[in-house]
């Protein structure tokens, strides 16, 4: 796989270089609640641009119908953007139409150009290959002739979609820093990880983590379940779970994980629950098998943090993927700070820990925590689990090629 440092060996002076970033934020009322995809993008578009390429990004925000939508404009994306890399970043008024087309044209060397949200144009997510092309080639075309294509969008690796896999069939084609970096931590957690090995998983569904947890339980020697997903294990043992959210079409899949991985997984032992789902309503902490009637749990409790805690102490390796409550609400906070804060700690103590990207590299910058305290925060969700699954992510062994 080509890297960026060869597309920066080669040269790019004047070159025009398409860049996919992932730079798929939460936005609230047009504002950016987490840039932290922006942030971890910029390094490679400043190298590009300080080596004066003229740099053409692709990117998509949320999931337009393949339409414009004036909500999902990559405008405030833009604006951000421009502020972390200290230049002007100019964003075009359509994917590959006459805006596009202008701007690409207009670009002078160092200077960098926004592509409006990729997924307004239909054409980036079909299934068809040769719809996917034609949107692919009208990329390709923005480049002139001397073109590269740097795939930067760790994120979105693991969709097989025209500004991800079929440009980068069409372009010589580099792994861009953010790429690269991933990778090289994502690999350290697949292949001999330093034991004693802990994985933290947490989100609401036990369906979204089936496979990584199928993937990881026989080489890890700890697995710390919380978040929602614990009180389908929790209907397994055949405890209450009162109101709480429950995927029942899984608790014979948890009995059975529970049964060949049992003195592995660790549940929580207590837990904060509420009649309500709400940030003003009165909670109380419970024994996690006697959740009362008419409650629901919506985050660990202290017992639950302490004891993951002990064990993740000694972790030398640390993988956390999905919130352990809804830190969103400062009353079911506390699980995910705990051990988040456990973390760390540990990884102050030399353990080696990744944070896998979505809710819960969200909950560390939204409760504070610092980012530096752990080894690495990953800007993949659905991506980074993929890999951990051992799936083929598309969007990388495209780059193989
Ligand atoms: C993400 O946020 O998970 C990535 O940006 C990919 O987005 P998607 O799940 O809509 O393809
Ligand atoms: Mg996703």
């Amino acid at each position: 796989m080509k890297t960026l440092r060869d597309l920066l060996d080669e040269g790019v002076s004047g070159r025009t270089v398409l860049v996919r970033s992932d730079l798929n934020v939460p936005i609230e009322d047009g504002a950016i609640t987490d840039a932290g995809r922006i942030e971890a993008s910029a390094p490679t578009l400043r190298a590009l641009a300080d080596a004066g390429a003229r740099v053409i990004v692709a990117a998509h925000l949320g999931r337009p119908k393949g339409a414009p939508d004036r909500t999902l404009s990559l405008a405030p994306v833009a604006a951000t953007l421009g502020e972390i890399l200290g230049r002007t970043v100019e964003l075009s008024e359509d994917v590959v139409g006459p805006s596009a087309r202008s701007r690409s044209a207009a670009l002078h060397n160092g200077e960098v150009l926004l592509l409006e949200n990729v997924r307004f144009d239909a054409r980036e997510t079909s299934k068809s290959t040769d719809e996917r092309a034609e949107l692919a080639d009208a990329l390709v075309a923005l480049t002139g002739s001397g073109g590269a294509f740097v795939s930067d969008g760790f994120g979105v690796v693991h969709r097989k979609q025209a500004s991800v896999y079929d440009v980068a069939q069409r372009l010589p084609h580099y792994a861009g820093g953010l790429v690269s970096t991933e990778v090289d931590v994502l690999a350290k957690l697949t292949g001999g990880a330093e034991k004693p090995y802990a994985v933290v998983l947490g989100g609401s569904k036990v369906s979204d983590k089936l496979a990584v947890i199928e993937a990881l339980a026989p080489k890890v020697d700890g697995l710390f379940i919380g978040g929602a997903m614990c009180f389908t294990f929790l209907a397994a043992q055949g405890h209450p779970v009162g109101d709480s959210l429950l995927q029942s079409e899984m608790i014979d899949t948890c009995k059975d994980l529970l049964e060949r991985f049992g003195a592995k997984i660790y549940l929580p032992t207590d837990l904060v629950v509420a009649e309500a789902f709400s940030a003003a309503t009165p909670v109380h902490t419970v024994a996690a098998t006697e959740i009362p009637e008419g409650h629901m749990g919506l985050d660990v409790g202290p017992a639950t943090v302490a004891r993951f805690a002990e064990g993740l102490h000694t972790a030398r390796t640390i993988f956390w993927n999905g919130p352990m409550g809804v830190f969103e609400m400062a009353n079911f906070a506390g699980g995910t700070r705990g051990v988040a804060e456990a973390i760390i700690a540990a990884t102050g103590d030399g353990a080696f820990s990744v944070v896998g990207g979505g809710d819960s590299a969200a909950a560390v910058r939204l409760l504070g925590l610092p980012e530096d305290g752990f080894s690495h925060i990953s800007t993949g969700g659905g991506a980074s689990l993929e890999y951990l699954e051992g799936k083929e992510l598309p969007g990388l062994s495209v780059l193989e090629t």
